[in-house]
């Protein structure tokens, strides 16, 4: 591809720039130092669930490496860090007695990040719930959102007023429908009603997490929440090509955003899925305690959709342009007459659309719809399939290409008025990326996974001489 925007933008001197990275997705060391088994565990071991077998038992090794990777995020000239806590490595069910040994260890890597100038931006879940509680029916089971509360006070009396920002959930979306839905990621339960329950536990552990950290630290200690919102267009104007997009627009993003933001959920959601659940699993005084303040909302971005009414095609196995096969259960919960067109590339390996746009028009509809909630990108990158050259580096124009038109857009977006404080590149190392195991590549940072050994691609040197000059490179 080629660029299509000036280059040159300038930022300002307070935004954040960092890079992200997930628990499960880079740290391997699974069975160490008293960790206990997570659902990801157990699905990547289960033939079949993850291409080629692959597991996070090794991963990038970074359980073993933190010296290392930190010294990496302070020559990247990194100014944060987001990584995200594997609640069973500091308390191995998920509930009663929390493990020293795993708590050591993130309070090492903050320590290790404060001592390098680099503000670490924790994560309490990206994915990794601790088996046992999946036992008790994880996040179909409102228990395990009250447990997520305690574990998340316990790290706010352990990590304290070191941690920059707090993260309660990365992309709820996925773990609801993609864990209890889909199925294509663990737990790997398909069933809608528990899928919807999902949705509001995930949503009550947000609030009761945000609360219990602030008891522990004061008012005004900032936490966020990390969604995946989906920009999605409809095909035409037609009333169904709309209510296509609405039904979308209403179990990806507003499930979401309004009991958050707004203290409801949108009454439309109910009717949708009625012939699903009655959504008793909703009890009273719970919107209450899902909306607390947040200082920040965080947005992944990646790629855009585009819907029509129709029929999903059905039993072939081909992926569709919403990342799901045909011949899987649909995450899209309520949405039946939906169907998904493909897109005009370019695309990454992962077979997204590149559309940097979309950012924009997700940025500035947040800001107009929420204008006293400030954004963060914490999470925007690209897999290709990187080779490594002759002369041992690896050129990932493809990959520099998609962050230099994305990271216009965040400014474009910011000269046009979005309050956005910060960005985060997907992702630091290259990682275990879920059901595609290592197959598909993100890191700006090429990890070699017979030898672990790291090299920073072209598009870490390019980013490196973004955060230097605060300008996008030319
Ligand atoms: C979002 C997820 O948070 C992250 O874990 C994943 O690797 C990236 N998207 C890329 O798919």
């Amino acid at each position: 591809m080629t660029t299509s925007r000036p280059s040159g933008r300038q930022f300002p001197a307070d935004f954040l720039w960092g890079s992200a990275t997930a628990s499960y997705q880079i740290e391997g060391a699974v069975a160490e130092g008293g960790r206990g088994p997570s659902i990801w565990d157990t699905f990547s071991q289960t033939p079949g669930k993850v291409l080629h077998g692959d597991t996070g038992a090794v991963a990038a090794d970074h359980y073993h490496r933190v010296p290392q990777d930190v010294a990496l995020m302070k020559d990247l000239g990194l100014q944060a860090y987001r990584f995200s806590v594997a609640w069973s490595r500091v308390q191995p069910t998920g509930s009663g007695e929390f493990n020293q040994a795993g708590l050591d260890f993130y309070v090492g890597l903050v320590d290790e990040l404060l001592a390098a100038g680099i503000k670490p931006v924790v994560t309490l879940y990206h994915w990794d719930l601790p088996q046992a509680l999946e036992d008790e029916g994880g996040w179909a089971n409102r228990r395990t959102a009250e447990l997520f509360a305690d574990y998340a006070r316990k790290l706010a009396e352990v990590l304290g007023d070191k941690i920059h920002l707090w993260t309660t959930l990365n992309e709820p979306w996925c773990s609801a429908f993609l864990g209890y839905g889909s199925g294509v990621h663990a737990p790997g339960v398909t069933d809608e009603h528990s899928a919807l329950a999902a949705v509001h536990h995930l949503n009550l552990a947000h609030g009761l997490a945000g609360r219990a950290i602030r008891e522990v630290l004061g008012e005004n200690t900032p936490v966020s929440i990390t969604l995946n919102l989906h920009v999605t267009r409809a095909d035409s104007d037609s009333a169904q090509d709309v209510e296509a997009k609405r039904r979308i627009d209403t179990i990806a993003n507003e499930v979401f955003l309004q009991p958050l933001l707004e203290g409801r959920y949108p009454q439309q959601v109910f009717a949708d899925t009625a012939h699903l659940s009655d959504w008793s699993f909703v009890q009273d005084g719970d919107l209450d305690l899902i909306r607390i303040p947040i200082d920040v909302l965080g947005v992944n971005y990646y790629a855009t959709g585009r819907v029509k009414h129709g029929t999903p095609p059905v039993g072939d196995g081909t992926p569709g342009p919403d990342g799901h096969r045909s011949s899987e259960k649909s995450p899209w919960i309520g949405a039946d007459h939906v169907e998904w067109l493909p897109l005009p590339g370019p695309y990454t390996a992962m077979g997204w659309n590149i559309e940097s746009d979309g950012l924009v028009e997700l940025l500035l509809g947040l800001s107009e719809r929420y204008p006293t909630v400030p954004l963060a990108i914490t999470e925007n990158g690209a897999a290709f399939y990187d080779t490594v050259s002759e002369d041992g580096r690896v050129h990932d124009a493809d990959r520099v290409d998609y962050l230099h038109d994305h990271i216009d857009a965040v400014g474009e977006a910011i000269d046009k008025g979005a309050d956005v404080r910060g960005y985060f590149v997907w992702s630091l190392l290259d990682n275990f990326e879920w059901a595609y195991g290592y197959d598909r590549r993100f890191g700006i940072v090429r990890v070699d996974y017979d030898t672990l050994e790291r090299t920073v691609k072209d598009s870490g040197h390019w980013y490196r001489e973004l955060l230097r000059t605060r300008t996008i490179p030319t």
